[in-house]
């Protein structure tokens, strides 16, 4: 089996220099740009969740440390970071410190955290705009509107602060068109993926519990240093995979039932997102194998379509129409095809979204409408296709053999004008082939 690359251990400076370089030119004069790195989270007691860098801070300045602030104007870049500390190095591992960090990325100025609260209102004063992502830590918000208070009042003194507090959209634009070797990482967190998933649908049997095939997944995904999902596994065997988010994981699996497994791996901070729906047992029944290839069908039309220029929103209607007029022939709607979609009593059967945009988060920043409409679709972006089809597991105006059937079917794919580039293709999703691994 190939070996995704190994992720290198050095400090990429030039890579998060040049980032930073490219945001600072989108600064005017007055503007300027605060990102607060994540902080630990407690899980129960004194236990914290696993730490995972803010997106947007990793992004932009490479720097795993909880807590840091990051500071840009159009002449200046700083950062306040955790201060070293032999004894608490111990304990939570080496920190970087700000001399290193400030030479690492080229910065102006670095301070220890602990300076923050004495420095901020300097930071703050004569910057009329306040790029922040407001909204996303309700402690920071509140710190922020309190600074911005303050300093208003000290307009007698000629001072002033942010008056607009502006979404930093121009980071997410960076974020939403990927790089060539971002698109490398992606291809690696797929690689990594193929092996979870190809490892489950060869080893799931009757009589495993669904948190075994979990473990295994996780399993496949360390082994290649990926620190696991980009977020929960989703594994969901028989009536389960009717339930979209279901993440308790903790079914018998049973002959006759599918299992829909949505897991991807996480590696060097970008996700894949894949869903592929195999049998617990050797085969797909008839009633199994005619929706799942209805959905497959309308998977690989909605990739197709997923090429540059095209308005997103496109291929979600695209696909709900085609999902539609297969459910109206198939007898599980009535009425014609125009009252379906104006009525969306699809909805009963697919009620979620065609896919989204991928990157460092499974559901990636970038805005999906501009000026009221869909965006068109762009090189270098990479988002999911992923429709799916849910029979209610207690409508009985549904045949029984068709009731808790859920199937959906997602891949990842690179815009590239006419071209769409699936990076998840290897991983099967063909009935045969499924059936084959499985025999
Ligand atoms: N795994 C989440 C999603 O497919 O959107
Ligand atoms: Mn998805
Ligand atoms: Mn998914």
């Amino acid at each position: 089996m190939k070996q995704p690359t190994m992720k290198s251990k050095e400090f990429d400076s030039e890579l998060f220099r040049k980032r930073i370089i490219k945001i600072q030119k989108k600064l005017k004069k007055g503007e300027i740009l605060i990102l607060f790195a994540a902080s630990h989270k407690i899980r129960n007691r004194d236990v914290e969740y696993k730490f995972r860098q803010n997106s947007d801070f990793y992004y932009l300045t490479g720097i795993k440390e909880e807590d840091s602030i990051f500071i840009l104007t159009s002449d200046s870049a700083g950062m306040f970071c955790l201060p070293k500390d032999k004894e608490k190095e111990i304990w939570t591992g080496i920190r970087l410190g700000k001399d290193k960090i400030k030479s690492m990325l080229g910065l102006d100025y670095t301070y220890d955290l602990s300076e923050w609260e004495k420095q901020k209102s300097a930071i703050l004063i004569d910057h009329h705009t306040l790029y922040y992502f407001f909204g996303e830590n309700p402690e920071r918000d509140r710190e922020i509107l309190q600074e911005i208070k303050t300093l208003s009042e000290r307009a007698r003194e000629g001072k002033f602060g942010p008056h607009r507090i502006e979404h930093p959209h121009f980071l997410h634009e960076e974020r939403l068109t990927k790089s060539k070797e971002e698109i490398q990482i992606l291809k690696n967190a797929s690689e990594i993926t193929k092996f979870g998933h190809m490892r489950i649908m060869r080893e799931s049997k009757p009589g495993m519990y669904e948190y075994e095939l979990e473990a295994l997944l996780e399993q496949e995904y360390l082994k290649y240093g990926s620190i696991g999902g980009g977020y929960g596994h989703i594994v969901a065997s028989g009536q389960n995979a009717c339930i979209l988010h279901y993440v308790n994981n903790d079914d018998l699996l049973l002959e006759g039932d599918l299992v829909l497994v949505d897991s991807g791996a996480e590696w060097n901070y970008y996700t894949a997102d894949v869903t592929r729906v195999f049998p617990v047992g050797k085969k797909f029944s008839e009633a199994q194998k005619t929706i799942y290839e209805v959905v497959l069908y309308a998977q690989k039309n909605a990739i197709r379509q997923s090429i540059a220029g095209v308005p997103f929103n496109d291929v979600h209607d695209k696909t709900v129409r085609f999902l539609a007029d297969c459910l109206r022939e198939m007898g599980f709607l009535k009425g014609n095809l125009e009252e379906i979609i104006e009525k969306q009593t699809f909805k009963k059967f697919y009620m979620h979204r065609t896919g989204h945009y991928l990157g460092m988060d499974v559901h990636d920043v970038g805005r999906y409408f501009l000026d009221g409409k869909s965006r068109p679709l762009k090189d270098g972006q990479v988002v999911t296709v992923e429709p799916g089809l849910y029979f209610d597991p207690n409508d009985e105006s549904i045949p029984k053999e068709f009731r808790g059937i859920g199937i959906r079917i997602e891949d990842d794919i690179l815009i590239n004008g006419k071209e769409p580039i699936n990076l998840t293709e290897s991983i099967p999703k063909e009935i045969v082939e499924i059936e084959a691994l499985k025999a």
